[in-house]
């Protein structure tokens, strides 16, 4: 916004959450004094455990007034299923954040990163840095279907994908326009149409029907099957990848797996319309076995805190976060244990902060 001001409710969660949710807020507050924009952190204690254990709900059920007008969430994460089953805290926290708030784009960067060690054999930093753009609201994650005669030898169950014109448009413009701000300018879409005969050659004509509005990106597509393949064997070959819910899912996990570790990785879970907020979060979840040590791997944290300002438009705070990031993955002090360094969350969170 013009003001440059920006106001983001703050949500440590559970566990690891509470321990790097400060190493981002340290490296966001270090992005605004050298880039000249204020930061108005609102700090909520629900959406944790924690809260529910204290009044039986994960969240107030006025959250949304208790959030009130904000440009977005910055989330760590949630869950401690040795006190709430695990179904229970993750739909009474994020599953309402990303309904309520419609973000009907979840978009992970898969990017190998300095001092990360690539599963892969023989790939450097540069060889792979691609976005996977997954839709975040329907398709394969239906409510319609259902089960009949369960337990009967005429059990049925069924369950329908649903991919709306709306839901399906707004997810690829998103992603086309995405690829076009990109220097290779390249969609790949993930299909199946050859298997799943009604929904995916509509997803297929859908693309080529917003294709036509982006003549300056190129596109392909493969089926589901050997795209997972291929995010193993030639990831140099995506730059902006579009799936629907379920090969979304799925992608979005390999991709980041493809690079290394989930300490480092984060994501959106973006609304591009701007009606509502967009949350942004690592991709790893509490992490109960390390919590409470100050060791967790802080980056995943801040680099949500890097794509939370991109999305804000302050791009040269993003890049400025990201070149330091990098520039602390490559000396094992800056590290943390899980990359084999000697660094615990605070010391990398300083580093980043300070390299800014
Ligand atoms: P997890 O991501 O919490 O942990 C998996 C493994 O990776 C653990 O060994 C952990 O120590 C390690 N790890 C994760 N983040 C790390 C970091 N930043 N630095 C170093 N090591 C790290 O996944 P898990 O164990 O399956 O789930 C634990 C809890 O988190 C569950 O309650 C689950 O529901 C929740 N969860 C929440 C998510 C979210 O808030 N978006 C996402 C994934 C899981
Ligand atoms: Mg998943």
């Amino acid at each position: 916004n013009a003001s440059r001001r920006y106001s983001i409710a703050v949500i440590p969660g559970d566990g690891i959450g509470k321990e790097v949710m400060p190493e981002g807020v340290r490296v966001l507050e270090a992005a605004a004094r050298r880039f000249g924009f204020a930061l108005d952190l609102q700090w909520h204690d629900f959406a944790s455990c924690d809260y529910y254990l204290k009044h039986g709900e994960m969240m107030p059920q006025d959250w949304k007034a208790r959030i009130g007008k904000v440009d977005a969430l910055f989330f760590g994460a949630v869950g401690w299923p040795d006190t709430v089953p695990d179904h229970v805290s993750l739909w009474g926290s994020l599953l309402q954040f990303r309904r309520e708030y419609d973000q009907y784009v979840n978009l992970r960067p898969v990017r190998l990163m300095p001092g990360v060690p690539c599963p892969l054999a023989g790939r450097k930093p540069g060889d792979i840095d691609f976005w996977v753009v997954r839709e975040n609201t329907e398709g394969e994650y239906s409510a319609v279907g259902g089960h009949m005669f369960p337990g009967t030898e005429r059990e049925i169950v069924m369950q329908e994908t649903v991919m709306t014109r709306f839901g399906v448009d707004r997810v690829l413009r998103y992603a086309f326009d995405l690829a076009s701000k990109r220097e290779r300018g390249h969609l790949t879409s993930a299909t199946k149409s050859n298997g799943i005969a009604i929904t995916m050659p509509f997803w297929d004509q859908r693309v080529e029907a917003i294709a036509a509005e982006f003549p300056g990106v190129t596109h392909d597509k493969y089926h589901i099957d050997i795209l997972t393949a291929q995010f193993v064997l030639n990831p140099q070959r995506f730059d902006v990848v579009v799936a629907s819910n379920l090969f979304g899912d799925i992608l979005s996990d390999l991709g980041p797996a493809c690079t290394g570790t989930i300490g480092v990785a984060p994501s959106g879970n973006i609304n591009p319309d701007g009606t509502h907020p967009s949350l942004f979060e690592p991709v790893h979840g509490s992490a109960p076995d390390i919590a409470g040590k100050g060791i967790a791997n802080p980056v995943g944290q801040i680099w949500s805190a890097a794509m939370m300002l991109e999305h804000l438009g302050e791009a040269e705070a993003a890049a400025a976060i990201m070149a330091a990031i990098e520039a602390v993955l490559s000396t094992p002090a800056g590290r943390t244990g899980d990359l084999g360094g000697s660094a615990n969350t605070r010391d990398c969170g300083k580093a980043i902060a300070e390299s800014i």
